[in-house]
């Protein structure tokens, strides 16, 4: 049965490889950060294709990918066939067994409808003094690319598209993480500018990755001039010589279960 987390999203999971890759190359500092140990057991929150679920695995550590979009699932077990993936919504799952360690890049501004929900599912995951290591986007984040989204959408007369993220400020998401049960050891909020190389249609081509779905209700014969548009609005803060780069602001934290 295919089932797909009841978000607006849907992945286009090999598109996501070739053109947006970069995601889970900017991941490589969080795992220095989980520091994953030999025989540790690790849960990969938003798993998406897998990527850094394998690379968590190299460092000899056993490793659930969990994942709210079967297409994604789908790749990530093809592309990686000795690990363990599965369909899970992060604000409604249950593991059968103690994590020595939740991780999650660039998936938890996804959940975002209920944060408490996922910061309950992943201290439920967790064995006493179990970390909690993720990176996801803050406040600010991708503000001019979103900018240039709403006014478009105005300027074509439609309706204001709800955006699906939830990019929260460094002291809110420290309050939940606090009341959710976990002590904050590490929290990093910063601007990281990333160029969309593979990106040759720019924010036109963000747009059609991460906010797909709020394609759907605009009208087929819309859709470019839209496009076209978003990139003429966003180009003077996001487009240099050298190419696109997305205005992204992330949110780096490390917590313990309390
Ligand atoms: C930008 S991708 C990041 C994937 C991967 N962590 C990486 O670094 O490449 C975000 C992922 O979050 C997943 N996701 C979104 N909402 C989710 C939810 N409620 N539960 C589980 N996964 C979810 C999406 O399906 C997607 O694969």
């Amino acid at each position: 049965m295919r089932y797909d987390t009841p978000s607006l999203m849907r992945w286009n999971a090999r598109a996501y490889d070739s053109s947006f890759g970069y995601v889970s190359a900017h991941g490589a500092p969080l795992i220095e950060l989980l520091d994953p140990q030999p025989g540790e057991s690790i849960l990969d929150l938003g798993c998406g294709t897998g990527v850094l679920t394998a690379d968590i695995a190299a460092r000899g550590t056993r490793v659930l990918g969990m994942d709210g979009s079967s297409s994604m699932i789908e790749v990530a077990t093809l592309q990686h066939p000795g690990l363990d993936f599965v369909v899970g919504d992060g604000a409604n799952f249950r593991v059968g067994e103690a994590y020595d360690a939740v991780f999650s890049n660039a998936a938890l501004h996804w959940m975002g409808r209920d944060p408490d929900a996922v910061i309950r599912c992943v201290r439920m995951a967790l064995t006493p003094g179990g970390r909690f290591v993720a990176e996801m986007g803050g406040a600010g984040n991708c503000a001019a690319l979103t900018s240039a989204m709403l006014t478009a959408w105005r300027e074509y007369g439609l309706p204001e598209p709800d955006l699906p993220w939830y990019f929260p400020t460094p002291a809110e998401y420290a309050v939940r993480l606090e009341h959710g049960g976990f002590t904050v050891r590490l929290l990093e909020y910063f601007d990281r500018p990333t160029p969309l190389d593979e990106c040759p249609g720019g924010a036109a081509d963000w747009v059609r990755m991460f906010a797909g779905s709020l394609l759907d209700g605009v009208p087929p014969a819309t859709v470019e001039p839209l496009l076209t548009r978003v990139n003429e609005l966003a180009a003077p803060a996001l487009r240099r010589e050298s190419g696109w780069m997305a205005d992204y602001v992330r949110l780096r934290f490390a917590a313990v279960r309390a």
